[in-house]
């Protein structure tokens, strides 16, 4: 998830692409850079930091130039740095590109270009491009623009520049989104509409594949065979803040409908062309490197450490390996039972949380071998573990998690797989069964997505209580934790989460008419003892709101109202689970005039103890 601009028209380039990317630092702030082309050469100025750094930078001596593209990251490839940050040239410096997306097969193209002779400056997938284009060119540029997106895969929006035509730009997308903004002698190319909106309103909404060429005085669309598109302009209504937010009312909202893209780049190139398979090239482990390993210890802090107790399961189950999970802020002060014979995986979206990093500290210090799963490449907790695996959600800017919490998900379930795989204690069957699940779960999400109405009826209804309850068995307790957490921490209601079977130890004294009370029923191989348990709170006149899935007829006859979800197998059914709960929240949020995006008290990340 990046920020990319690009400008080509009468006046000073600069000031637009700066501008623009200030619009579009939600989506990626830890470098930036600019590139201008004038009399003959691109100059390019970029630094590591946010963009307020670049200006610094460059005060008093912007680049000059009429045609140039711009670029704010968000780090998936290579750490946050100079040298990382975009835009990247080939050697000449003739062809420049900026990028946003990751180009799945850049180590083999990379070799091969070093191979010839090409050198590289960054650890970027993104660089190889632009030594593609050097490599390729034919004395067109656009023909050479789709000789290499022919040779590259992955997902990508595009803006490339070259000195050798400098009266043009052009750009591509591939599953990440892509604008033009048409003005009167000059033109405009962005990865989200805030960046133009103060320019223009007339906008080309560029599709998968096509490829435009944008100089001052037009637009040319075309696929890759050379196939002319005729575009529709798009009238943009929106102001500058639902811009921003992708017209969602809340950053919540967006990132909660952002799932599916999420989980989708997360699995990318990670989840098997060969069906049982996963590979995680960052981490290359062999079975040799688990034969020492006695335990694996989850550590993190509330969503993430949510997804721990997902991972648990999972690890146990496919892994074979003892697993504990733990709040990092208990951990660090309990002198935990760690070796060299444990694993620690800490989970934190931030990266930067301060409890996580001590407790990863701490059993650093006490001989663990260490795995960080995070979100934020170059943070703190991803320099200092001994291994990390991203999770590629972009930026999340809402306090409360959603996308961060489904693609630690998809990484625990990746990685459980992957170990159990490399120890030979996953069955086959089941490994091929669960890649297959996997692959329909961005689909699944997406169509869930699009039918939320009842959802928001009950939040309506709801809404107004001061409790809730949440009850599961197995994976579908682990889910309840979360969705109470979503509850509280932006609805103020009070919400607990209990696994069904313990309701009779203490909490069932609190289940009176009228309390709402969400079951989750997922899990097959507990389903009639969780019916039980429904029962049990329907005795006392609570009301219930069941979770299940599709095709089950039974759980109607018992529950007050059923919310369904895609039929999928045992161990995918929380990602799929875990939405409807989140969206609950959010409309239950709405319904009571609460600050969801900022709720009271809280922070995105909390870096004190
Ligand atoms: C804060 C946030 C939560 C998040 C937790 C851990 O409390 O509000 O949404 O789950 O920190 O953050 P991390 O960045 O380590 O995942």
């Amino acid at each position: 998830m990046c920020g990319i601009v690009g400008y080509v028209g009468d006046k000073q380039a600069a000031p637009f692409l700066l501008d623009g990317m200030s619009k579009l630092e939600y989506r990626g702030y830890d470098s930036a850079g600019i590139a201008v082309y004038n009399k003959g050469k691109i100059t390019i100025e970029k630094c590591v930091g946010r963009l307020a750094d670049l200006r610094i930078k460059i005060k008093g001596h912007e680049p000059k130039g009429t045609v140039g593209i711009g670029h704010t990251r968000w780090a998936t490839h290579g750490r946050p740095s100079d040298r990382n940050a975009h835009p990247h040239a080939d050697e000449s410096g003739q062809f420049v590109v900026v990028h946003n997306g990751i180009i799945e097969n850049y180590l083999k193209l990379k070799e091969d270009l070093q191979a010839k002779g090409h050198k590289f400056l960054s650890e970027t997938d993104t660089e190889v491009v632009a030594h593609l284009l050097a490599d390729q060119y034919d004395g067109d540029f656009e023909s050479t623009v789709k000789k290499v997106l022919r040779m590259i895969e992955g997902s990508y929006s595009f803006v490339f520049m070259c000195a050798k035509e400098p009266d043009k730009l052009i750009c591509t997308k591939k599953d990440n989104p892509l604008i033009i903004g048409l003005g009167e002698g000059e033109n405009f190319i962005a990865s989200d509409i805030p960046a133009i909106i103060a320019h223009t309103r007339r906008t080309y909404i560029m599709s998968d594949g096509e490829i435009a060429t944008v100089t001052k005085d037009g637009v040319w669309v075309q696929n890759i065979d050379g196939v002319p598109i005729t575009k529709k302009v798009y009238e943009v209504t929106w102001n500058a803040e639902a811009a921003e937010k992708g017209g969602f009312q809340h950053f919540m909202l967006k990132e909660i409908y952002e799932q599916p893209k999420a989980i989708r780049d997360t699995m990318t190139g990670r989840v098997g062309k060969k069906e049982g398979e996963i590979t995680f090239h960052e981490l290359n482990w062999t079975k040799d490197a688990f034969a020492d390993i006695h335990k694996i210890y989850i550590v993190a802090c509330g969503t993430a450490y949510h997804a721990g107790i997902v991972g648990k399961y999972y690890l146990e189950k496919f892994a074979r390996i003892p697993v504990e999970v733990d709040i990092a802020s208990e951990f660090r002060y309990r002198d935990p039972l760690v070796d060299s014979h444990t694993l620690m995986i800490v989970i934190s979206q931030s990266g930067e949380t301060s409890d996580t990093l001590a407790a990863l500290r701490e059993a650093k210090r006490l001989g663990a071998r260490t795995l960080a799963v995070t979100n934020v490449v170059g943070s703190s907790i991803s320099r200092e573990a001994q291994q990390v695996v991203y999770t590629y959600a972009g930026p999340e800017i809402a306090v409360a998690s959603t996308k961060a919490y489904t693609t630690q998900l998809i990484v625990m379930l990746m990685l459980a797989i992957y170990v159990g795989n490399l120890r030979g204690t996953l069955d086959k069957t089941l490994a091929k069964q669960l890649t297959q699940d996997l692959k329909k779960i961005p689909e699944q999400l997406h169509s869930m997505l699009e039918n939320v109405d009842q959802i928001k009826v009950f939040a309506t209804q709801y809404g107004s209580c001061e409790d809730a309850f949440f009850l599961g068995r197995s994976l579908d307790y682990a889910v309840a934790l979360e969705g109470a957490l979503k509850l509280k921490e932006i609805s103020y209601i009070h919400a607990e989460a209990y696994a069904a079977g313990e309701l009779k130890h203490g909490t069932l004294a609190l289940i009176v008419e009228g309390v709402p009370v969400i079951v989750l029923a997922t899990q097959a191989d507990v389903y009639p003892k969780t019916i039980s348990n429904l029962k049990e709170v329907k005795a006392r006149e609570a009301i219930v709101i069941a979770i299940a899935l599709e095709g089950d007829h039974d759980i109607d006859k018992v529950a007050d109202n059923v919310i369904y979800i895609p039929k999928t197998g045992k161990y995918l059914a929380p990602l799929l689970a875990v939405l409807p709960l989140q969206l609950l929240a959010y409309y239950a949020a709405l319904t009571r005039g609460c600050d969801v995006d900022k709720p009271r008290n809280l922070a995105k990340s909390v870096t004190v103890e």
